[in-house]
């Protein structure tokens, strides 16, 4: 008896110590405005529940589990921060007082939370494309596309390269270009996706808004319109709500986009002569 209890216990012991060793405590603390170095369009995907992790972006944990107080949820993990585990100012509020930050807003730092790395189908509902496809900028993502196709060339596990969906949008704010979707036809020869409008025309867009919920009042706010009073306040919090200025390229959008297309129209241009 004493022996088949003590194996038991033992087994209990492995299997717990199996599933601590998945998940990490990290210090979690709120970020205020949508964006992300791999250019996912925010416009298709829901912006309030985003994970800004440390670690580079990689082509197949995309998805992450957080919990905290009995609450969980899962988070894209599309953009890099600079050292922070920072997380959309709504998923934060959420974990910590069961209310969205547009219902119950709450100020405050670093809050440690278990996480884990989940399969991508774990964050199919915060994708709104068809078949929960990773949507990506035709213009703008191509040199992180490019290394998860090499990687699947190469045999390699790569969930986006298997997944992904290219628009010809510039921005991740989604502000430029069109709502269309862009194909890949022959990669690796050609490294510039086909749309039915030029690839990469900086046209104004508007029927794609992103939100941002604000840090701390918890306001709705159209993202890329001038900051009202309360974002201009620097929070007391050291990553809270941070505008990270031009942290990624995509950070510093608007202008850059514009040259960049430019540079590319032009490119195109005087190939073609
Ligand atoms: C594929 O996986 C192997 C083994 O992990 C690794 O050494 C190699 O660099 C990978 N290749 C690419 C192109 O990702």
């Amino acid at each position: 008896m004493r022996s088949s209890t003590s194996t038991r216990s033992w087994a209990t012991a492995l299997v717990a110590a199996a599933a601590v060793a998945a998940t990490t405590t990290v210090g979690v603390t709120p970020h205020a405005s949508y964006s992300s170095s791999i250019g996912v369009l925010g416009c298709k995907v829901n912006t309030n529940r985003i994970a800004y992790w440390p670690m580079d972006v990689d082509c197949n944990n995309i998805c992450v589990s957080l919990s905290y107080g009995g609450r969980q949820v899962y988070l894209l993990r599309i953009d890099q921060s600079g050292g922070a585990h920072d997380v959309s100012y709504d998923a934060w509020n959420y974990l910590i007082t069961g209310k969205s930050a547009t219902a119950d807003p709450t100020a405050g730092g670093s809050i440690d939370m278990e996480t884990e790395n989940v399969d991508a189908s774990k964050c199919a509902g915060l994708i709104s494309t068809s078949g929960s496809k990773l949507p990506l900028s035709a213009a703008n993502s191509m040199n992180f596309l490019n290394s998860c196709l090499v990687q699947q060339a190469a045999g390699n596990e790569s969930w986006v390269a298997a997944n992904y969906v290219l628009y010809n949008i510039l921005d991740p704010i989604c502000t430029y270009g069109y709502n269309e979707v862009c194909t890949l036809t022959d990669w690796p020869d050609q490294n510039q996706a086909t749309c039915p409008h030029q690839l990469g025309d900086p046209v104004a867009l508007t029927s794609q808004p992103v939100y941002n919920i604000e840090y701390p009042t918890g306001e709705k706010v159209l993202a890329g319109a001038p900051a009202s009073a309360a974002t201009t306040t620097t929070p007391n919090t050291a990553n809270a709500a941070a505008n990270h200025a031009c942290r990624s390229m995509f950070q510093c959008q608007s202008l850059l986009f514009w040259v960049l297309s430019m540079g590319a129209i032009m490119h195109s241009f005087l190939g073609s002569l």
